[in-house]
């Protein structure tokens, strides 16, 4: 089959590969009929290189068609299903929690990481992941989550994460009617964050320095600004000088805005992988202006949300300032399968509340995700969501 495989830092191609089989009587093997790029694979491209070995298949993000299905999953071939990009058995002490990112069958010890994901790294297991043809999926008696043949893929494709996450961080921001909430980030994850945020009745401020995304947010009736000095002072001033009730940071380690950051992201890619993997986990290489905007915009009391993905164990976080404003942070990797009740009826709605319909900016056949993969990750050609299409060539 063909496959996205990592080469190197900002390097991927599409081979050939041997096609995947069952592994164990839990398995299936689906055929991917979309499968998108996530900001996470960008971490991937960049900072997390230590972590890969060229020729890994990448990818989290996908649904498809079952063409094989193991006695032991609870499917059959030809059922359509999406795959979370989180693997969880569905019964250990955390999974019974509906804590599955944390499940204790899949966690990556060695890493001391949580469940094991699709295409992210031997940290998180080195699954081989979905930007493929064919895709195996471990525990598909619990992961997959089977929909109908009616609507096309686009509105399922991101119950895989995009949705989830993007619940789970307006959950733990604990907005409803009547309150406030900012995003940093208006990527795909700010984007739907921002949009759940007002569907549950809150007011929402979206923080983004890419135009067009703060366009695409702005059509879903969120009141947009671009980030910069006075973009914190110009929120507080209409939320009676207090700052909103919860910040969600979607923006994530690849933030825009620190050149300390960048230079260290730089060496860390330059650096020998053995090197690099230790200077990825203790010195803080993480770019943290959005979150350090996050902890002076929220209001004292309030709740910071984190759905971006920050790295680096000695991050120099301001401490003194989180106890003072008296802050709750909630963070975490999503528990995709405890917020499908919630979404699958807002995904099937007409009405397309969350607008599902708005935010693939690029459908393109698998062999182009080089090419995609430079788009998205330098924001050009408008380029905000990216789903390859691996049925096509
Ligand atoms: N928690 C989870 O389970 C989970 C799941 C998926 C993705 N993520 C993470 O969420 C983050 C966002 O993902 P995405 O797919 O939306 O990525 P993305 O890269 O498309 O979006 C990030 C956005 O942040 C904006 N940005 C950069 N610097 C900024 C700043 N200083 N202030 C405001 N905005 C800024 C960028 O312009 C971009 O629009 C990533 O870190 C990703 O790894 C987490
Ligand atoms: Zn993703
Ligand atoms: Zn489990």
């Amino acid at each position: 089959m063909k496959a996205l495989t990592w080469q190197g830092k900002r390097k991927v191609s599409v081979e050939t590969v041997p096609d995947p089989v069952l592994q164990a009587d839990n398995d299936a093997i689906i055929e991917v009929t979309s499968t998108a790029v996530c900001g996470s694979d960008l971490h991937l491209y960049e900072v997390l290189g230590p972590f890969m070995d060229p020729g890994d298949i990448i990818g989290h993000e996908p649904m498809g068609r079952v063409v094989e299905a193991g006695t032991g999953s609870n499917l059959k071939e030809g059922d359509r299903v999406v795959v979370p990009f989180t693997i969880s058995c569905g019964s250990c002490w955390m999974c019974a929690k509906g804590l599955y990112s944390q499940c204790e069958i899949t966690q990556v010890r060695e890493y001391g990481s949580g469940a094991r994901l699709f295409g992210y790294s031997r940290l998180y297991g080195s699954v081989p992941g979905a930007q493929a043809q064919y895709l195996r999926v471990p525990h598909a008696d619990f992961g997959p989550i089977k929909v109908g043949d009616e609507l096309p893929d686009h509105r399922y494709l991101f119950l895989s994460d995009v949705l989830p996450t993007a619940w789970q961080a307006v959950q733990y921001a604990d907005v409803g009617e009547g309150d406030t909430l900012a995003v940093f980030g208006l990527g795909p994850i700010g984007q739907m964050a921002a949009r759940i945020g007002r569907h549950l009745g809150a007011r929402v401020f979206g923080i983004d320095p890419v135009p067009e995304r703060r366009d695409m947010a702005a059509r879903h009736g969120i009141e947009v600004f671009d980030y910069g000095e006075d973009t914190n002072d110009a929120i507080r001033d209409t939320t009676a000088g207090r700052g909103p009730d919860a910040v969600v940071d979607a923006v994530g380690m690849e933030a825009h805005g620190s050149p300390v950051g960048k230079l260290a992201h730089q060496a860390v890619g330059l650096l020998p992988d053995a090197i690099g993997r230790k200077m990825m986990e203790h010195a803080g290489v993480d770019r943290l202006a959005a979150l350090h905007s996050s902890i002076d915009l929220v209001r004292r009391g309030g709740t910071l949300s984190l759905s971006g993905v920050y790295g680096g164990e000695a991050s120099p976080m301001p401490l003194l300032t989180l106890f003072d404003k008296q802050i709750q942070l909630r963070m975490g990797q999503a528990n995709v399968k405890k917020w499908i009740d919630d979404l699958l009826p807002l995904v099937e709605d007409a009405a397309d509340p969350l607008g599902v319909d708005d935010l693939i900016t690029h459908r393109l056949p698998l062999d182009q995700a080089p090419e995609a993969y430079e788009k998205f990750q330098k924001k050009q050609d408008g380029c905000i969501k990216v789903v390859l299409d691996p049925t096509e060539s």
